[in-house]
Order: structure tokens, then sequence, then C-alpha cells
């Protein structure tokens, strides 16, 4: 997919931007009304820095009105957090942000003669908006496209918060009814960083998933940004190369976070080195570094942090050898009801994921690295 970019000034400024790719979900979304794409990729690869840098562009490009929500930061009522956002956008539509601008909009009564008893008319009034949070994101939706005289394209971040609170399965159901009857005005793009809390969330609004979202597998960052980062480390060091064919040996081995990887490339740079490999096997003892975590592991108890050692490792969490190793803890007898729900708790945290093939794994590729080099023996 194309890409743009230019001689970025410092490590920190070089982006890549994805116009082309970014045009193709809109016109997706153009070709199927009322059906949502759903685009999921792990965490920290870029989906939300897609969504406000390509996406929104594009859709303001195609004359759209987007309106961003992230469910993650409101986990516990996320229809009021699509509500809200909304209800924003409403008010920068028809309620301009500067004072002057509100006042301007209201139609004046009656102005005094030396102009100093300003009667402003009444501020224009309403029916007010349903209550309920269901009939509520309808009517907001309905109002906001007539205020802009746009398309509204939502873009929900985090969705797979929604696998996580009770109603879920509802809030799902009513997003999909809205997105239905509301096709001739309304698009919306899903982002969530585990497709199978996607897949199993969305199947269970009656239908199976794929007829209610467009499943899209988010392409990860690529060469067009590990050749700037090379390109700029030729900029500071002139004598010295960093091998495009060792940043994507990294790359892979990070998992495809670009900001970690930038920020890899700018330590090794800081001390004028080209070893990539040295700079992330530094990276990986670093005191910070190491102090994250721990901190991802503190809130397990020592059984969960042994199961999760053991995914590390690629054994069998729930196999003999393991649950013997397990039971050596000095923690209530391993069983595999207990592993069980060990993994599900650790799956709700974001630490492991569950591929369709792949069985559980450890979510972010350093982290794993990390972990096998624990044993469970040692852990405390
Ligand atoms: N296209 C890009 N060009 C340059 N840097 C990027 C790009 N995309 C992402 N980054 C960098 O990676 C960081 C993480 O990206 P972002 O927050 O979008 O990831 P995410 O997939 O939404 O993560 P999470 O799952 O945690 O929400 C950004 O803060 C930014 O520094
Ligand atoms: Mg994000």
């Amino acid at each position: 997919m194309a890409s743009i970019h230019r001689n970025a000034a410092t490590f920190d400024d070089i982006e890549v931007l994805r116009p082309r790719l970014a045009k193709s979900y809109v016109e997706l979304l153009e070709a199927q009304p009322g059906r949502p794409l759903a685009m999921f990729a792990p965490r920290r690869v870029g989906k939300t820095y897609f969504l406000d840098h390509d996406l929104a562009p594009a859709a303001r490009h195609a004359k759209w009105l987007s309106v961003y929500a992230d469910l993650w930061l409101q986990k516990s009522a996320p229809l009021d957090a699509i509500n809200h956002a909304l209800e924003e956008a409403l008010d920068d539509v028809s309620v301009p942000r500067s004072g002057l601008g509100r006042l301007a909009k209201t139609p004046v009564k009656k102005i005094g003669a030396l102009g100093a008893s300003l009667d402003i008319g009444e501020a224009p009034a309403r029916r007010a908006l349903p209550a309920a949070a269901e009939l509520r994101l309808d009517a907001l939706v309905a109002r906001l496209a007539a205020a802009s005289g746009k398309r509204v394209l939502l873009m929900l971040d985090e969705i797979q918060a929604l696998g996580d609170v009770a109603e879920g399965d509802k809030i799902i159901a009513t997003l999909r009814a809205v997105l239905h009857k509301r096709r001739e005005i309304l698009s919306a793009v899903l982002t969530g960083s585990s497709q199978e809390n996607m897949t199993r969330m969305l199947s269970t609004a009656g239908a199976p998933m794929y007829q209610f979202a467009q499943l899209l597998n988010f392409p990860v960052l690529g060469d067009e940004f590990l050749q700037q980062l090379a390109d700029h480390f030729a900029r500071v060091h002139p004598r010295k190369t960093l091998a495009l064919a060792d940043l994507r040996r990294t790359f892979v081995r990070i998992g495809f976070k670009p900001r970690l990887m930038r920020d890899l490339v700018k330590s090794i740079s800081a001390e004028g080195l080209t070893d990539i490999d040295a700079g992330v096997s530094r990276f990986l003892l670093d005191e910070r570094q190491l102090a994250g975590w721990n901190a991802l592991l503190q809130p397990h108890d020592l059984f969960e942090r042994a199961v999760l050692v053991t995914i590390a490792q690629g054994r069998p969490p729930m196999g003999r050898e393991t649950l013997a190793a397990l039971a050596r803890l000095p923690s209530p007898r391993p069983t595999v009801a207990k592993v069980r729900a060990a993994i599900e708790r650790l799956r709700r945290a974001g630490l492991v994921a569950k591929g369709a093939s792949s069985g559980t794994t450890i979510d972010d590729p350093l982290f794993a690295e990390y972990l096998r080099g624990l044993s469970i023996e040692t852990l405390t």
C-alpha cells in the first residue's frame, strides 16, 4: 500500500501516513451501508494512530463527519461513552466553540438605542433527548447528521471492552439495530486488539459475526517506516548505517510496535552504535522496562504467574508435566479447571491471547521473551 513520507527532522517526527488504505476503508463502508468494518490487530501497532491520522482525514475528504469514542476509557459505561462523543460532536456542529459564535447563532431580537441592552433571543430549543441510552444513541445520530448535513462515521476504539461488561451483548445489539436503521446517514469502524474477543462478541448478537461486520486484518507498518528510521540514522551518523534487514528482523521480534522500534533506534543512535540486536538485549534488561513488566505481573498471584511463564515457554499449560511443576508451588493443588480459570484471568488482563490456530500465546512477543527467561521455580 502506498504511503507518504518526507524527511523527518528527528526520530520522533517519523511517521507513516496511509491515505490510500484509509480511502479504501471509506470505499468499503460506502459499498455496504449498515455494515461496519471491524479491524483488529495486537496492541501498540498503530490502530488508534491510523484512525486519527488517516481515517479521520479520509472521512473529512469524503465530506463525512467522524466521531471518535474510546470504549476502554469508560469501561463501565461504554454506551454512555459513545453517546457522550456524539453529544460533543453535536455541540461542535450546532454551537461554534467561541462565545461570539454562540451569540451570533442566536437571532438578536432587539438592540437598545445605544447598543447598551443587547437582548438576545432564546437559545435554540429542541425536544429533550430520550433518557434511555439506546434511544439516545439513535436520536443523537439522527440529529448530528441533520445538523451537519453529513454522513456520520462512528469510530469505536477498543471495542473489546464490551466483552467485559454485563450488558455488552445488549449494546452490540443496539449498535447493530441503529447502524441498520440509520444506514443512510451512519457508518462505523470498530477496532480492537483481540480477534477472539471481537468474534465472540459480535457473533452473540443473533447472526454470525461476518454478516454483521466485515472483519479486516489491520496491516502493520513495514519498510516505509523502517527505511525512514535508517535514513534518519544515516543523517545523524554519516559514516554509519543500519541495515534494513536488521531492522526488519527486530521489528518482527518486538511485535511490529512503531514507537518501541523508534525508541530502540533512538537509544542505539544516542550511543553511536549500529548493533540493534544488542540494543534490544539491553532494552530487555533496562530497569524501567523490568519495572513495567513487574507492574503487569503484580495483580496476578503466584499460580497465575506460573501459568503465564509456562505459556511463554511454549509448554501446554494443562499438560501433565505442567501440572506437576505447578504442584511444587506453595499454592493450592493445581487442577485443569484452576489452570483454565487462571488463563481466563490472564486473558482478561490482556496478557495472553487465544489465536485461532496457535492456541494460547503471550500477546506481546518481547514480554514473552522476558518471561521465557524466568523459571517457575524461582518465581516469588
Ligand atoms: N503510522 C505511524 N507512523 C509513525 N508512528 C506510529 C504510527 N502508528 C503508530 N505509531 C506510533 O506507535 C504508537 C502506538 O500507536 P497506537 O496508540 O495507535 O497503537 P494502538 O494499536 O492503538 O495501541 P493500543 O492497542 O494500545 O490501543 C503511537 O503513539 C506512535 O508513536
Ligand atoms: Mg489504540
